[in-house]
């Protein structure tokens, strides 16, 4: 059977590539430490589970609007008018199923054959995937791992032509952690104001943040800002909802407008019940939020302790998210030459599942999530350096 062309270039995700492995050696009864997971290791709070089961009690299990519930796109709209002090009506939010839905109607409705979307690396895995599923080329622009892996305003610029459609920002990022400063948010802001295109916010991980870092917004430039970004969030990690799968999108009515278009040919609507769910997610009460976040800051210190011990590995501090993202290259040599080998060694020698960077466009470093529990997350690293030690480097 033939299949086209626009899908046959698509690779799996790499992520869920390394989960599935995971579980398969788990099912095999193998004592695996998944480090590999992109996901907090929290259940949904319950006050959230509860909305989910008043709403199926109460009935409300039929279609919703496609682009979502009143009260989810309301509370969307306050959110970022209470963070950013920038008017959002109900027109311009669409409710997804989980951010990943949302970016991919975000390219369908952007993207013309061979438009260019610029996108810092490393890269969360979906977004190349995404730009070249509509029929975009993905432009590549290296954050530094010398400058932790920020991306600069100028290489973003400089990137552009006239084909650029979009620029893709994701922070927190994953997989480098790295928290895009307010300023050169603005920076890009303005590019993106000069140049007329839009910038895909990805805020998936805004919550998660260390040593006082502050996240910020494009809309940080004030009202101008509004009509170049289309800001993406998500319940998933935030309120540890990955299987509720809700996300939305808030930006430019036009553009929301025609995502709610064609998520009205393709699902129709997000899951009801989860739409209630995600009014309490982000209305409710946010304790568990900060629970989360203080054992992520814990994990976060005994991730880098023990990596920073490792020979021929150097790691820099992540500033969110929950993902280390070191560097590996003082490990890699003849036989163990890329990043894939090392992570296929780990599963190999030690049990361990990490994703290498290869997966996220560089080489060289293995993502590494502490959104795991803290004794596993230990062992796991120890058995990393055992067998980073018997490659004798
Ligand atoms: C940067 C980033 N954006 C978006 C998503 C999508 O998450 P979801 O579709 O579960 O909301 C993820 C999930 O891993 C992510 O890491």
């Amino acid at each position: 059977m033939e299949i086209v062309n626009r899908l046959a270039r698509i690779s799996p995700s790499a992520t869920l590539a390394a989960a599935d492995k995971a579980a398969r050696m788990a099912a095999q009864g193998l004592d695996v430490i998944d480090l590999g997971q992109g996901l907090p290791d929290f259940p949904t709070p319950p006050q959230i589970c509860d909305a989910g089961i008043t709403a199926i009690n109460e009935g409300r299990t039929r279609y919703t609007p496609a682009a979502g519930i009143p009260e989810l796109r309301d509370a969307i709209a306050a959110r970022y008018r209470a963070l950013y002090g920038v008017e959002y009506e109900r027109a311009e939010t669409i409710v997804t199923c989980g951010g990943k839905h949302a970016l991919y109607s975000a390219f369908q409705a952007l993207v013309e054959d061979g438009d260019e979307v610029v996108i810092p690396t490393p890269y969360w895995v979906s977004f190349p995937e995404q730009v070249r599923i509509a029929g975009g080329r993905p432009v590549f622009v290296d954050a530094r791992e010398e400058d932790a892996f920020v991306v600069s305003a100028q290489d973003i610029d400089d990137a552009c032509t006239e084909r650029t459609k979009a620029i893709i920002l994701n922070t927190p990022s994953n997989p480098s952690g790295a928290v895009i400063p307010p300023s050169v948010l603005a920076d890009i802001a303005r590019i993106a104001i000069d140049r007329d295109l839009v910038i895909v916010f990805d805020e998936t991980y805004e919550q998660f943040l260390y040593d006082g870092a502050v996240h910020g917004s494009p809309l940080g430039l004030g009202p101008e800002a509004k009509p170049v970004t289309l800001s993406i969030g998500s319940c998933s990690k935030t309120w540890a909802m990955t299987g509720w799968r809700i996300g939305w999108a808030i930006g430019p009515r036009e553009l929301v407008s025609a995502m709610a278009r064609l998520q009205s040919h393709l699902t129709s609507n997000p899951t009801s019940i989860s739409q209630w769910a995600a009014v309490e997610a982000l209305t409710g009460d946010q304790t568990a939020v900060s629970e989360m976040l203080a054992a992520f800051a814990e994990r976060r210190e005994v991730v880098l302790r023990q990596l920073r011990s490792m020979s021929g590995v150097s790691c820099g501090r992540p500033m969110g998210a929950f993902y280390a993202f070191p560097s590996v290259g003082g490990i890699l040599g003849d036989s163990i030459a890329t990043s894939d080998d090392l992570a296929t060694h780990l599963i190999d020698t030690a049990n361990v599942v990490t994703v290498p960077g290869t997966a996220f466009g560089r080489d060289g470093f293995l993502r590494i999530s502490f959104a795991v529990e803290n004794d596993r997350l230990g062992e796991a690293l120890d058995r990393m350096a055992n067998s980073f030690a018997a490659l004798g480097t």
